[in-house]
């Protein structure tokens, strides 16, 4: 086990033992392979993935139960998703098999990395496939590489359930309509560093997104998705232009199982003034409430009571629970790792 500092990571890259590394050519994924020891990939400098932007990446946990078991928290899912990205921008698909099994390697691989059970940190994983195949004109790489990059990760922000302030950045979109913004490619987040610079020298450590269409309806956070409360109901947005978010989608699941109404439908800027909660949420941010937003130019969208919403601590512990498992898995949704 290594000595790192477990409850302070903060969510920071930092070395580990090896990642995992596939690579398709001639239409078959290599068997996924060990790589130890330096942090590096050599590309061809016509890499398509450097000219052209084919790349995608997910990001998902592992855990250290509170009974010693490893669990990695709904991978299918990120997978999934990882195969609707390379779908959108022409990229070879990693099937099932290969991503998780890759996932646990990269835990395996790791294990000393690996946050003990009981302060809220865990390993984060990210899988990345880009095109390394050399090109000159605009046209899908040869050859992909696939890569399992695994981190111990703490709170992306403050850390636990501590309120943070967000921050509209008029002039800016996340997402053209019919572009990318629901496929997890990395030129969606070069997009977004402008604006996450200006908000964050405001003070304000997250920024949410409006549609880029009517600039009326509220999509999504730079790096999660939008949740509201009102009325018992968990309310986000149905959007074509936000991440499809792996962690929303279980925490519906979890509102359902608590007794909250939930619903997916557009949600205007001009009604979340009403809302008695609201929180970012993802697996980085996990679930983050959110104090206040405002738009750079200065309006005041939102503002909570200072409390966080009651539904939000339920259902942060409710996740957690399964992931460190604390609670039964009842939806099956965590995969085991030897360890
Ligand atoms: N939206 C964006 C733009 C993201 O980058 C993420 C993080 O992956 C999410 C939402 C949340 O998705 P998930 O819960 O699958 O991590
Ligand atoms: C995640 O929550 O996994 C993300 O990808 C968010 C961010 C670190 C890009």
């Amino acid at each position: 086990m290594q000595n790192l500092d477990w409850p302070n990571l903060g969510f920071t890259y930092r070395d580990v033992n090896a990642h995992i590394k596939s690579v398709w050519s001639k239409g078959r994924w290599s068997t996924p392979e060990v790589v130890p020891g330096e942090p590096y990939l050599k590309i061809h400098i016509a890499a398509t993935a450097l000219h052209y932007g084919q790349t995608a990446f997910e990001g998902l946990k592992a855990f250290r139960g509170k009974d010693g078991l490893i669990r990695i928290f709904r991978p299918d899912a990120n997978c999934a998703r990882m195969v609707s990205s390379a779908e959108r921008t022409e990229m070879a698909v990693v099937p099932e098999e290969l991503f998780i099994q890759a996932c646990k390697m990269a835990v395996e691989a790791n294990l000393d990395f690996l946050p003990p059970y009981g302060n809220g940190a865990s390993m984060y994983l990210r899988p990345l496939l880009i095109g390394t195949g050399p090109r000159m004109g605009v046209q899908p790489a040869d050859e992909y590489t696939f890569i399992v990059i695994a981190v111990p990760v703490g709170a992306y922000y403050k850390g636990g359930l501590q309120m943070v302030d967000a921050m509209i950045v008029d002039g800016y979109d996340r997402a053209a309509p019919m572009g990318t913004g629901n496929v997890k490619v990395g030129g969606n987040y070069a997009a977004g560093l402008k604006p996450y610079h200006i908000a964050k020298d405001a003070g304000f450590p997250v920024n949410l997104y409006l549609d880029a269409k009517e600039h009326r309806y509220i999509d999504e956070f730079g790096t999660s998705n939008f949740v509201g409360i009102q009325d018992d109901t968990y309310i986000t947005p149905s959007s074509p232009t936000i991440l499809p978010s792996v962690t929303n989608k279980a925490l519906i699941q979890l509102a359902t199982d608590l007794g909250m109404k939930t619903i997916r439908r557009p949600v205007e800027a001009s009604e979340i003034k009403d809302f008695e909660g609201i929180a970012a949420c993802g697996t980085a941010v996990v679930l983050n409430p959110i104090n206040r937003i405002v738009t750079a130019s200065g309006t005041e969208l939102y503002k909570s009571n200072g409390q966080v919403h009651p539904r939000f601590e339920q259902l942060y512990r409710a996740l957690q629970a399964i992931q460190y498992g604390e609670a039964p898995d009842k939806h099956g949704w965590c995969v085991a790792v030897k360890g």
